[in-house]
């Protein structure tokens, strides 16, 4: 006879034995489950991508930048110093959305919003400056147009000083803007020398401009364009005596027309002074003041004559309209890299310049396209230059486009004064777009730019439309994007027929 265990509570051999199996075969049948879970999910994930083929760029609209597959990514943490360097596409947290939208960042995969004045107001940068740099047909107008349309929303308003394509127009005239056309038929004439607005206060102090200020003001603005533009054509910096022969000439003209000198009579007066000499300091007699004066005088008259006759010898018959949402200049029947383009920019930019005088007129953009027209002469450079100075206090924003990096060659060789002033007007931009250069301009950009390698190495991959944006220290490379109705107002390609 067996004997059953006596201890009460205690299982038997069978009983465990019996338990043991029950366990086992629940895990196995879990196990089971899992695998069959598995296989389903697998089973369901595979009937999701049968057929789909993911563009090289991920998904694009609500999906864009998920993935329906767990990525699982291992972590390292690093200070946002290092990193930035470590890393430089890919630290920099995201822009956020203050500004206009221009396009997508490549790297942060989201939207990538621009405004110059935040930035600066957050000490980001030193000042609201653009530069966009790229080769022919790369989208800079194009960025620059869009900008200019967006910023609209903002209040801020546009205006083209020089526009030698006359691509403007449209976009400037879709938006209720003026457009003044130079040139051709046109016959309309422009004073560089008118006045503009006088400011209710004083750009460096916040003082109010009396009279006196007011015309030095007027006066400087006057003389540093007509040196600029008369050593420009003499090729040579002025010399003292021939400054002072040109102030005194421009003194008397102005007398002569009530305050708004005109260039013939600044000219007649240089050839024929009416100021009695024993009044200056200096000159000898007559006959000295009108030999110091001479190549100045002739200098003034290519402004009249030749090529710019009709264009700035009397009154404006044209006005700067204030309200205007945009304003440009259209300058298309002027041929491109002439000196008289460049000539004619200096005059209209100076003539904007003037008519924007005084910070109760809101942010605005001074967008100098083609820009590189000046490159060759760095008087022109210069005065466009000092211009810029004057951003911060009447909230300007001045953009410029240029072709390339290696203008700057033609302005003077490395190390020359021009050739500092032509590398200072880009050091007073703080926001950088290069957009693709050509090969054999990539190291001279990398020099001048202080670009990084992994920088550098983006630049020469970049599609039309999308540039490498020095924002600060920070660089972001991104895709502008167009809407249709912008793509139509920006194409440049019509003539060429469509890409
Ligand atoms: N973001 C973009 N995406 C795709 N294509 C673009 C983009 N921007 C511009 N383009 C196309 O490139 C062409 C040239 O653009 P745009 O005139 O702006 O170039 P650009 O750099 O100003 O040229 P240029 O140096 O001759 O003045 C346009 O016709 C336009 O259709
Ligand atoms: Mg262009």
């Amino acid at each position: 006879m067996r004997v059953g265990t006596l201890v009460v509570g205690r299982r038997t051999r069978r009983q465990r034995r019996a338990a043991n199996k029950a366990e086992r075969r629940l895990l196995h049948k879990i196990s089971e489950e899992q695998r069959e879970n598995k296989r389903q999910q697998k089973e369901m994930e595979d009937a999701l991508w049968e057929g789909e083929t993911l563009p090289a760029e991920g998904e694009s609209g609500d999906r864009m930048g998920r993935s329906v597959i767990p990525a699982y990514v291992s972590t390292t943490r690093i200070t946002s110093n290092k990193a930035r360097v470590q890393y430089p596409f890919l630290a920099p947290a995201g822009r956020g959305g203050e500004g206009v939208l221009i396009g997508n960042d490549k790297f942060a995969r989201g939207p990538f919003c621009f405004d110059p004045f935040v930035d600066y107001r957050k000490g980001l940068l030193s000042n609201t400056n653009m530069a966009v740099i790229g080769t022919i047909g790369t989208g800079k107008s194009s960025l620059m147009k869009c900008m200019a349309l967006r910023d609209l929303v903002f209040g801020r308003r546009t205006f083209v000083p020089g526009d030698p394509k006359g691509e403007w127009d449209g976009v400037v005239q879709a938006v209720g803007g003026a457009v003044i056309t130079l040139g051709g038929a046109s016959g309309a004439r422009l004073n560089p020398l008118d006045a503009g607005r006088r400011p209710s206060r004083d750009r460096e102090e916040g003082r109010p401009v009396n009279d006196e200020q007011w015309r030095i003001m007027v006066d400087n603005q006057r003389l540093d364009l007509l040196e600029a533009l008369i050593s420009t054509l003499m090729k040579k910096d002025l010399l003292q005596a021939e400054k002072a022969a040109l102030r005194v000439a421009l003194e008397a003209a102005s007398a002569r027309h009530g305050g708004s000198p005109i260039i013939p009579t600044v000219t007649e007066e240089v050839f024929n002074p009416s100021t009695p000499v024993e009044t200056l300091e200096g000159f000898r007699d007559r006959e000295d003041l009108m030999n110091v004066g001479r190549e100045v005088g002739f200098a003034l008259q290519e402004l009249t004559r030749g090529k710019l006759r009709g264009l700035f010898d009397g009154p404006s018959t044209v006005g700067f309209d204030p309200s205007a949402p945009m304003m440009s200049i259209n300058l298309k029947n002027f041929t491109q890299g002439s000196q008289a383009m460049s000539l004619i920019m200096a005059c209209t930019g100076s003539w904007f310049e003037a008519s924007l005088r005084g910070d109760d007129l809101g942010q605005r953009n001074v967008v100098y396209e083609e820009a590189h027209e000046l490159m060759a002469f760095p008087q022109l450079l210069e005065r466009m230059r000092s211009s810029f100075k004057l951003v911060r206090a009447w909230g300007l924003r001045n953009i410029i486009a240029l072709h390339r990096i290696s203008d700057l060659d033609a302005v003077g060789s490395l190390g020359s004064k021009q050739r500092a002033v032509a590398e200072g007007l880009l050091s007073d931009t703080s926001t950088r777009v290069v957009y693709r250069q050509e090969s054999d301009q990539l190291e001279n950009t990398q020099r001048v730019l202080g670009l990084s390698d992994s920088s550098l190495e983006a630049v020469k991959n970049l599609a039309i439309g999308s540039g490498l944006w020095q924002v600060g220290k920070l660089a972001y490379l991104v895709a502008h994007r167009r809407t249709e109705w912008e793509k139509v107002m920006t194409d440049t390609d019509e003539r060429l027929g469509k890409r």
